[in-house]
């Protein structure tokens, strides 16, 4: 595969203004970034969602910031040239806006991220600004904001009546005046995405789970191939299942090393005769 121009901020808005999608996945390790790199993936988003999808907790809350740099670092060694945006875990911005340029500065000063996203609309204007004050690219999520599940009671589309969607697109224009270069949109209606998209000037939209009118696209990884064991959303397509795969394999193994037939000779290492026999003399 021919060698990989690093992916920048300027790069981006190119394929914005070339009317190209922006391609985007969630990744939480070494391997995985590399096969993201390889396959040309344009941003790496290591999500909040690893808590669930990595370490098994019900919800992205208990994340802290040291489990998202130590991950994050993973990533960027595995896809050096995607731009890599670290997620703000629960409680690492919220506090105060000093809070938030602390943290976000960790992620670029100790995981070599390009940019940081961020949850919330016109209430966490303060921090957005204050983070891209600092001279961090800064990305906003809007609709369904995991961290607010139980406020929005619960993993469910947002935006669908008018009221909520005008509140949606009010949030959109604060987080742009704010200097978001881009705002997420999860799972909220398609028209509603478009309303947004169509508003920005600054800033560009990406989907997750909002159709198709947004600049880009983004998804789990975990959802896209089939490596999530609890549910796969309805808004997540499988590209591969790479879960089903793995789970054959495993079934495999375990038959193979029971019935003796793993491993073979090609997969073990020899020992000369004479080195052999010397050493059964030093035993006996
Ligand atoms: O944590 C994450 O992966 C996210 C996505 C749900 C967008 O924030």
């Amino acid at each position: 595969m021919p060698e990989r121009k690093r992916v920048t901020l300027p790069s981006l808005f190119k394929k914005v203004a070339d009317n190209q999608p922006i391609t985007m996945l969630t990744c939480y390790d070494y391997p995985t970034a590399h096969f993201q790199e390889q396959a040309g993936i344009d941003m790496i988003l290591v999500g909040d969602s690893l808590g669930m999808t990595m370490l098994g907790y019900e919800s992205t809350l208990p994340v802290t910031m040291e489990d998202m740099i130590r991950h994050t670092q993973a990533v960027r060694r595995g896809s050096p040239n995607a731009w890599l945006i670290g997620d703000m875990p629960y409680m690492s911005y919220q506090p105060s806006v000093e809070t938030a340029i602390r943290n976000a500065g960790r992620f670029m000063a100790e995981a070599s991220c390009d940019a940081i996203k961020l949850e919330g609309g016109a209430e966490m204007a303060d921090r957005m600004a204050g983070i891209v004050r600092a001279g961090i690219p800064a990305m906003g999520h809007l609709g369904l904001t995991p961290q607010s599940v139980s406020a929005l009671g619960g993993f469910r589309v947002q935006g669908k009546g008018a009221q909520q969607a005008w509140k949606i697109i009010q949030d959109a224009r604060s987080l742009e005046e704010a200097g978001a270069f881009a705002i997420l949109l999860e799972m909220v209606p398609d028209r509603l995405c478009k309303l947004i998209t169509e508003r920005a000037k600054t800033c560009f939209i990406i989907s997750l789970g909002s159709g198709l009118h947004a600049q880009g696209q983004l998804l789990i990884y975990h959802d896209a191939f089939g490596l999530y064991p609890r549910f796969k959303p309805r808004m997540a397509k499988v590209f591969a299942n790479a879960g089903q795969l793995i789970q054959d394999g495993l079934v495999e193994y375990v038959k193979e090393v029971t019935e003796r037939t793993f491993p073979r000779p090609e997969n073990w290492f020899g020992m000369p005769d004479e080195e052999y026999e010397e050493l059964l003399k030093l035993l006996d």
